[in-house]
């Protein structure tokens, strides 16, 4: 591997969405700066957020306490108190970056902002731009990053792999074109996102699949609450489709929509004093019991009592989607079913977003700062993005310098992954769908892992990865993660495995 092209920058940042691009401006301009993204930034998570970012803005309604209590009474009391008190305090500065960089949030016209509301939070304090958050905030950084000299996005890049040497990274392999190219750096960033094709269906987009995750796992790296999955109560339910499903975004049970069943009976009001905004997880639960209980594979949100202006202004992208699909929110009901959403485990950080190998950061989805704890309060996911992919620019910032600059004569080893899996990814993303579901069992995950190690078993030794071989092998390392974490984590037999 040491006649691989070599190419050198002060930091290079793996993945595109709202943490890579962040992090990118809010590091010194006088580094050299380059993010390799899979896809373009149009394909990320953070474009297709549609619900926004959660932020105690509102000071007479909310307080910093409120927030605090909600995300951790909503993570099951499983998430790390300090980096929420973080995540809470640092919010706000967060989100008046954002509009000191361009990016445009619903106000009235007193200039207060038109604060959304979203299951498990107890007031209102989602800061949206109509239901296209994630669009409005990705086009104001992909235009700033495009406009700062010091960043060059590259896109429709693959990356195979970390490089390490001696416990610290020291690069990445990338697949270019099917070139094999390597880039040395001080200081890497994984900001590759969540995990969710390595399900059949998932609101993800069609590029997420636990890579960043997956090199880490190689590198023997941490890895934490790998098990933890959140399943979004309300995706549009499509039984022709498989793969990125429509998110029926939660603000819109915040405008007052309710779930009935097949029957037309509200069901939620019998089980959390919350009804339809309760926490995602027992929404989740809840609909899955209705769905096993009746014929219908899904069921029905009702937000008729609004009418069709209304609605377009409100939730414009949505209203489009159900369109194309025949259904006039303001008249018709919308057949929804939960989906993979979000994964709360990752690669396990500090604070300041560092792994546990030297010089690696990670931000975002694929990184597990604890805060989102068992199951992650709406709308934090971006505002994690944006307060620990800052921290992680300050700290960047504070070391650089100080530390060995790379050796530019370092042996770059490829963490050997040149096997493949047989087996035709399909199957796996329906066995995670079957056997790894919000009801899965000690049962399901044990038959889930056997086929899992079978097919482990069964691989062939090859001279040359494709994309598409490595990215079956990442969600296939990601999936072994999971299934190790769940059996490590509830070890009963008896015990029913809740999930989220
Ligand atoms: C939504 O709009 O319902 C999604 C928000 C989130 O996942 O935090």
């Amino acid at each position: 591997t040491d006649n691989i092209p070599k190419e050198y920058v002060d930091v290079v940042i793996v993945g595109c969405g709202v943490a890579s691009l962040y992090t990118a401006l809010m590091l010194p301009d006088n580094l050299n700066i380059t993010i390799i993204a899979k896809e373009t930034y149009k394909e990320t998570n953070s474009y297709l957020a549609q619900g926004g970012v959660a932020a105690p803005c509102d000071k007479e309604n909310d307080m910093k306490e409120l927030f605090f209590n909600d995300t951790l009474t909503c993570g099951r009391g499983e998430s790390d108190v300090e980096a929420v008190k973080i995540l809470v305090n640092e919010a706000v500065d967060n989100i008046l970056n954002l509009e000191n960089l361009g990016v445009k949030f619903d106000k009235d016209k007193t200039g207060k902002y038109l604060l959304g509301k979203e299951g498990a939070h107890s007031v209102s304090r989602i800061v949206r731009a109509g239901d296209f958050t994630g669009k409005s905030i990705m086009e104001v950084l992909y235009n700033q990053v495009e406009k700062s000299k010091n960043i060059t996005i590259r896109e429709n890049i693959f990356v195979v792999d970390i490089l390490t040497y001696k416990n610290k990274c020291v690069g990445i392999l990338v697949l270019d074109n099917k070139n094999i190219k390597s880039i040395l750096s001080n200081y890497i960033i994984l900001s590759s996102g969540g995990i969710g094709n390595i399900y059949e269906h998932t609101t993800n987009a069609k590029g997420i699949n636990g890579d960043g995750i997956a090199m880490v796992l190689r590198a023997n790296g941490a890895v934490s609450n790998m098990s933890y999955i959140q399943f979004h109560p309300t995706v549009f339910y499509d039984s022709s489709h498989n793969g990125q499903s429509f998110l029926i975004s939660e603000a819109v049970r915040g405008e007052g929509a309710i779930l009935y069943n097949e029957n037309g009976e509200r069901f939620m009001e019998k089980i959390h004093p919350m009804k339809d905004l309760a926490p995602r997880d027992i929404v989740s639960s809840a609909i899955i019991e209705q769905i096993k209980k009746q014929i219908a594979p899904c069921v029905y949100l009702d937000i008729t009592h609004w009418d069709e202006e209304a609605l377009r202004l409100r939730f414009p992208t949505i209203f489009e989607f159900c369109m194309s699909k025949n259904i006039n929110m303001a008249e018709d009901l919308i057949p929804v079913a939960p989906r993979m959403h979000y994964f709360m485990g990752g690669i396990k950080v500090d604070i300041n977003g560092q792994t546990s190998i030297d010089n690696l950061y990670a931000s975002g989805e694929c990184s597990c700062t604890g805060v989102h704890g068992k199951n992650r309060l709406a709308s934090n996911s971006l505002l994690e993005a944006l307060v620990f992919g800052r921290r992680i620019a300050r700290n960047i910032e504070s070391k650089y310098g100080k530390s060995t600059k790379i050796d530019k004569n370092i042996r770059i080893k490829n963490n050997d992954s040149s096997y493949k899996i047989l087996q035709d990814r399909s199957s796996i993303t329906k066995w995670m769908e079957q056997y790894f579901g919000i009801d899965r069992t000690y049962y399901s995950v044990k038959h889930l892992e056997t086929k899992i190690n079978n097919i482990l078993n069964d691989t062939i030794e090859i001279d040359y990865c494709s994309r598409d071989d490595i990215e079956k092998i990442n969600a296939v390392m990601v999936i072994k993660a999971i299934i190790n974490d769940e059996l490590n984590k509830k070890l009963s037999k008896n015990n029913l495995i809740n999930a989220n």
